[in-house]
Formats: structure tokens, sequence, C-alpha cells
């Protein structure tokens, strides 16, 4: 019978056969330990030379890093540790035997290298773990949001607007239409869908010109994007606090495994329980100033500074009320004082920062309009919009998250671009 790796506890003392790689080797003339993997896991087949025949014996000995086999054999637990399974080797099928040597080796590879082999580089247990976080964490997505009255809605990718500024769009011609855009986030969609549906989602990759080359930055990237009617400021915080808390308890539900193999610690994930901790933009500033900084009083939150304010906490940071200035032309002012947004930022512990943005939005048509001109966009691209402001206009919220800056920040990840399977920076597009 073929089994997965995943599910191989359930056949302790049976004969089975896993199909997969052969990850790693060691062993002498006497015996070899197989390290093999199949996708949903690793498991140590052991051959005895003195109980296969000579022929399977040799198999063992010829197998290289990566080549494909199928193993059959029995399954025993592990002598000393729990939920530890192995294979005791009965014979082995080589599918393909790799003939060149396996250019990932077990030394020390440079980021550079082992991102020309991305597409070998995903075979590493480290890389496996992180996609398999990756998918947990957008699994808990969907559940979250199904349950409490959200509904996926997929937004366009070829846009003939701006969401989130035009400093940063690709751009291509689009037939006899003009230019297009590729979407920066679906949020002005969802927000149509929102007067049909209540609430809803989109997720799916966005793009941006980004030209900043940081640890936080990809040209291509996933956002889900979410939003609901009748939801104001406060309550917009809520369902992130819920939503966040929920994505961190799945993940140490279901992927401790990958978690020790990522080396991340624990612990501080533990901690990811409401309240999180609230600041004002103003409040930020004032801090960040104490600890050295020199931002000024209306400037967005740089790199750094998100770095060294995270750095201190172990709890999320909702940092709200930005200088409506320095933050997009949909944001709802605050009526107690205008010069701020009704929008928040969350910030991830552990120096993480950035990984959600949000606001109300605004609502009222002539204010939208006077924004759209203040931001010098092209109010005919707006129509439709707008539109929404005319018919049946309510106060609503929303916020996007970054799929990749949340992986990063779950998994212990340096660098975002190891989150994403393919990623895309400003000097690289291959593999
Ligand atoms: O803060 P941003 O720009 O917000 C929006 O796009 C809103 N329209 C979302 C909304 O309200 N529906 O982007 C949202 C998140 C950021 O908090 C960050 O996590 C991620 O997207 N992000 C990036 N991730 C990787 N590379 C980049 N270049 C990113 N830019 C933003
Ligand atoms: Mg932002």
């Amino acid at each position: 019978m073929i089994v997965s790796i995943s599910r191989i506890g359930q056949y302790v003392d049976k004969e089975v056969t896993v199909r997969g790689w052969m990850y790693n080797k060691r062993g002498s003339g006497k015996i070899h330990f197989l390290q093999l993997r199949d996708g949903t896991g690793m498991i140590q087949a052991i051959a005895v030379k003195d109980q296969v025949s000579d022929e399977v014996f040799e198999k063992g000995e010829k197998l290289t890093m990566e080549s494909a086999l199928a193993v059959t054999g029995t399954v025993t637990k592990h002598p000393k540790f729990e939920d530890v399974y192995e294979l005791q080797v009965k014979d082995i099928e080589i599918i393909y035997l790799n003939t060149e040597e396996y250019p990932i080796s077990k030394k020390d590879h440079g980021p550079d290298f082992l991102l020309n082999n991305r597409h070998l580089w995903l075979r590493s247990s480290k890389q496996w773990a992180i996609q398999r976080v990756r998918n947990t964490i957008i699994n808990a997505t969907y559940e979250y949001l199904n349950n409490n009255d959200f509904i996926k809605i997929d937004s366009p990718i070829l846009t003939p607007n701006a969401c989130e500024g035009t400093t940063e769009l690709f751009e291509m011609d689009y037939f006899d239409e003009g230019k297009a855009y590729l979407s920066q986030s679906g949020q002005l969609y969802i927000e149509a869908a929102i007067y049909s549906v209540g609430r809803c989602f989109d997720f799916g990759p966005v793009f941006r010109a980004e030209k900043s080359k940081t640890r936080r930055h990809l040209t291509e990237f996933w956002m889900m994007d979410a939003e609901a009617a009748f939801v104001e400021h406060e309550e917009n915080m809520k369902i992130q606090e819920g939503l966040v808390t929920f994505i961190v308890e799945k993940v140490l539900e279901k992927n401790l495994k990958e978690l020790e193999i990522l080396e991340r610690d624990i612990e501080p994930l533990k901690k990811i329980k409401p309240p999180f901790i609230r600041k004002t933009h103003a409040e930020v500033i004032k801090e960040l100033r104490e600890m050295g900084s020199d931002i000024g009083e209306n400037d967005d939150l740089g790199a750094d500074d998100e770095t060294i304010l995270t750095q201190k906490y172990d709890k999320p940071i909702f940092v709200e009320k930005y200088p409506a200035e320095v933050k997009a032309f949909y944001m709802k002012r605050d009526p107690e004082n205008p010069k701020v947004a009704l929008c928040a930022d969350l910030l991830a512990p552990e120096g993480y920062g950035e990984v959600i943005g949000g606001s109300q939005r605004e609502d009222n048509y002539d204010v939208l309009v006077a924004r759209i001109k203040e931001h010098n966009l092209p109010i005919e691209a707006f129509s439709w919009y707008l539109d929404l402001r005319k018919f049946g206009s309510v106060p609503h919220s929303g916020f996007g998250y970054g799929l990749e800056r949340l992986t990063a920040w779950i998994c212990g990840a340096k660098h975002i671009r190891e989150t994403i399977p393919f990623p895309r920076m400003i000097s690289r597009l291959t593999p």
C-alpha cells in the first residue's frame, strides 16, 4: 500500500510503500540510513545488508541526493522519540537516478546562489517548512473571514487607475483603451462589492514597482484585502486583532514541526492574544525621538523606525491616526482632528514592522472628489468609485495584509523573499 509520510503513524508494524526523494544518506558497508521526503514529511528508511537482497542493498549504495525512489518496508516506532517512525527496508525502486551532482549541498551557500537556484532550493527543509506555514496562514484567513460573514470576491488585476498612489505602478499599453496598470490592491473593487454582499475579501497577487531594496519589499506579492459595510475605525481594528490571533493559533496548532525546523522560538507567538498595543502616530513619533530617531512630526514611519519600535514589544502594535497627508486619498479624516486619518497600520513585534494597512473610508461624495483632486488623480478614472458615494453610501472600513510579511514574521525569516515561492524584486525576475 502506498502511503504518505504524514500518515505513516497509522501503519506501525505494517508493510507500506513510500514514494519520494532522497534528502540525505549516511551509513556504512553494512547499513544505509536513507532520509526520505515525500512532500508531506520526512522519514528515515533503514536498509540492513543482512536483511535485504544484494540487489536492494546495492540500489541503496547507488542512490544519490535528490534521486527519486519508492521504498517498501515495515513501519516501526523510533526507539527513542515519540511520534517518530522509521521504515525497515525490504525493497527499493529507483524511479530516477540523478547522475549529476545536486547543486545545493549541505554546505553554506550565499543568498544569490540560492535565489538563482530557487527552483531547487524550494526542496530544502526550511523552504518546505515556510511554504507549509504560508499555506496554514492562507487557510486560516479563509476560515476566520468566512466564519465572520466575509465572502471571497475576486478583484481584477488589470486596472485603469491607481489604488495606492501613482509612483509605484506597473504600466502597459492596453489595446485601444490607453494605459492599463497592474493592481496594487483590490480594495477599491471590494468596496464596490460590499454594497452587494456586506462583507468581503479578496486574496491575490498585487504589484508595486517599488524602488526600495529592503528585506520587506517585493515587486509582486500576495495581498488579502478585507472590507465591511457599517464597520468604523474601532471595529476595523477588532476584526484585524481577531484575524491575526486566529492565524497564529492555527500555525501553533498545525505547524509545530515546521517551526522547529525553522528554529523559530514559539514563546513570542504564544503571547499573540488580544488586546494588541495601540498608539497614535503622534505618540509613536515622540517615542521614536526619545530612542534617537530624527523622524519628523508628519513623517510616515520608515523601515528602521518600525524595526526599533517593534523590537521593544512582544505584541503587535496598531499605529493609529497618521497625518492624512502621508496616507492614501480614500481614508476618512478624524472628525476630532481633520489633520489625521482614521487609519491604523498593524506592526508585527520582534522588529518585523508593518504587516497590515487599513482605514475607515471616506464615504461623502463631495469630500472624496476634493481628495482625488488634491492627490492629482484623474477624476474620470474614479467615476465608478465615486458612484458608490452616490447610491446608498454607508460608513465602511477595511484593511489589507501582505502575506509574505505575515509569513516572515511568524516563521522568523529574515527576508520576505524566502516566503514566496518565486520572489520578484527590482533586480530579480528569474527563475
Ligand atoms: O499598506 P498598503 O499599501 O495598503 C493597501 O494597499 C490598502 N489598499 C489595503 C486595504 O486597506 N485594503 O499594503 C497593505 C500591506 C502592507 O501592510 C504590507 O504588509 C504589504 O501589503 N505590502 C508589501 N509586501 C511586500 N512587498 C511590498 N512592496 C509591499 N507593500 C505593501
Ligand atoms: Mg501601508
